[in-house]
């Protein structure tokens, strides 16, 4: 089902604008009594539209609807086991239609706050040992209520309620396949990019850029002109790969540009994370401008963009965000060259990406590759890069990517990869003394790379992963397991 994530500050009339089939109120970590916390507009409350509320929006649709919201004695987290009530009719019983009332259900938990009095003409209709109002729902009105989170994997069943809310309280159809995607966005970008137009697309080695280069190779064909760098900083088999997929599978234009020498020129001497960074960026448009120029008639730039970077772009304090890392992009790239954007991805999440780029025949492995960063191994290599470097790191990259792939653990990760440090350490091959670098193994879990958590992985297969490295890439001497989460930690070391 479509659905658009939008700030609570959003009107009224601006969400009737959009003829919404129903709303769904967020969770958050503020209080619905704390001055200036995160409202709704009173007026979306009496539009008669199907609304559900999660946590902190169960906690306000209660408040504003004539309900009492109290703090709870302490905050309540973790699991709980929620108790269907006895009968259930109208929009509860729609709610939780495969749910029986004698069988205990899994829910998370996470709130400081809980409502102490419903508003009138609503019932509870699930409850815990602590938490008498778990999920509730209106008598007559399409509207429910839950204070455990469903969108969370810890609760085993949650996905099954907000389907339940979505098709049968309000009555959505599930229409927003990858197949009618793929139809109607060929038809728009045919639109948006009329004949004889030519557009321009840098391909990164990712899923997002190459369902991005398949789709316009779909809509417009021969029109379509990807370029990709070799950067130098690419991982094994990289550009390969890309050659083999676009230019021989489905038979796009690429050209690869060789500018191994150029980048890793720039990057001598240069240890700072920020200077690398700045270094590869400003290159890699240097490069792609003067290739792009070699095609006439370019008018559009073709990008990856997602919908959580669209999200993410709206401001709701207007602060500035503080720069953690400087994200390589191509994005100084369309003011410079006077070209358009083609951004048809805008409204898709990640795992739609992946869906689709199967659906237009993409090599499964691509379409559920890892990300990779723009600057490549280069934030991979703590300190200098040079060729050498690059070498020992690239080596060792490959050999965590083999043995997290025949362990079954690639699809479970979000990244895995090795990650070189000019630490160097004693150890002893044979009867000799050795002095040698470091690796770290970075294995993280994460949806959305905002914040992560290192993977517990086997001992078996850390074990294989070191006696590999150790083994077989000259100038390893030891490898270390990197455990520490995103925040304190980021995911890439630079
Ligand atoms: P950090 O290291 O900030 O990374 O925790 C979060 C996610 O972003 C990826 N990453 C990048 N992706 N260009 C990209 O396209 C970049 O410059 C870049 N830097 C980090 C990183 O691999 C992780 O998935």
């Amino acid at each position: 089902v479509y659905s658009e994530v939008h700030p609570f500050t959003l009107s009224a009339s601006a969400l009737a604008a959009r003829q919404p089939i129903c709303v769904i109120l967020s969770g958050g970590p503020h209080s619905v009594n704390a001055p200036g916390a995160p409202d709704v507009d009173p007026d979306i409350l009496a539009m008669d539209l199907p609304i559900l509320g999660i946590c902190y929006g169960q906690q306000l649709l209660a408040a504003r609807l004539g309900g009492r919201v109290v703090p709870c004695v302490a905050h309540e987290y973790g699991r709980a086991q929620a108790r269907p009530a006895a009968a259930l009719a109208g929009v509860g019983a729609r709610l939780l239609r495969g749910f029986a009332a004698a069988e205990p259900f899994e829910v998370w938990m996470s709130h400081g706050d809980h409502i102490a009095a419903l508003p009138p003409d609503f019932v509870t209709i699930a409850a815990t040992p602590s938490t008498p109002f778990a999920a509730i729902a209106h008598r007559s009105r399409p509207i429910v209520g839950l204070q455990f989170h469903p969108e969370v994997a810890h609760t085993p069943r949650g996905q099954e309620l907000l389907e339940a809310f979505v098709l049968e309280v309000a009555g959505a159809k599930p229409q927003w396949t990858m197949a009618n995607f793929l139809q109607e966005a060929v038809a728009t970008l045919q639109a948006q990019v009329p004949a004889p137009a030519q557009v321009i697309c840098a391909l990164s080695g990712g899923v997002d850029s190459a369902v991005v280069a398949a789709l316009l190779g779909r809509a417009i064909g021969p029109r379509l002109h990807c370029i990709f760098v070799d950067n130098g900083l690419l991982r094994r088999g990289e550009r390969d790969q890309v050659d083999k997929i676009f230019a021989k599978a489905l038979n796009l234009p690429l050209t690869i540009v060789d500018a191994q020498d150029t980048f890793v020129a720039a990057l001598a001497g240069v240890t700072c994370p920020e200077k690398k960074r700045k270094a590869i960026g400003k290159l890699f448009i240097d490069v792609f401008e003067a290739e792009a120029k070699k095609i006439a008639g370019a008018q559009f730039l073709a990008q990856g963009t997602l919908y959580p970077d669209v999200i993410e772009s709206v401001s709701l304090t207007g602060a500035h965000a503080v720069t953690i890392k400087s994200h390589h992009n191509v994005g100084g790239l369309p003011e410079r060259m006077h070209l358009k954007l083609v951004e048809p991805l805008r409204d898709l999440f990640k795992d739609e990406v992946r869906a689709l780029g199967e659906e237009l025949g993409l090599p499964h492995a691509l379409c559920y590759r890892q990300p990779f960063p723009g600057p490549g191994l280069a934030v991979r290599i703590v300190g200098e890069v040079t060729a050498a470097q690059l070498t020992i790191a690239r080596h060792a990259d490959a050999i965590v990517e083999e043995c997290i792939r025949a362990a079954g653990w690639t699809t479970q990760l979000w990244q895995s990869f090795a990650v070189l440090l000019p630490v160097r350490s004693v150890g002893v091959m044979g009867d000799a003394r050795t002095f040698e670098q470091t690796v770290a193994l970075r294995c993280v879990h994460s949806s959305d790379g905002m914040t992560a958590d290192w993977a517990r992985l086997p001992h078996d297969l850390l074990a294989t992963i070191s006696g590999r490295v150790l083994g077989e890439v000259r100038g390893v001497g030891r490898v270390v397991y990197d455990i520490s989460s995103k925040p304190p930690a980021t995911i890439e070391w630079e």
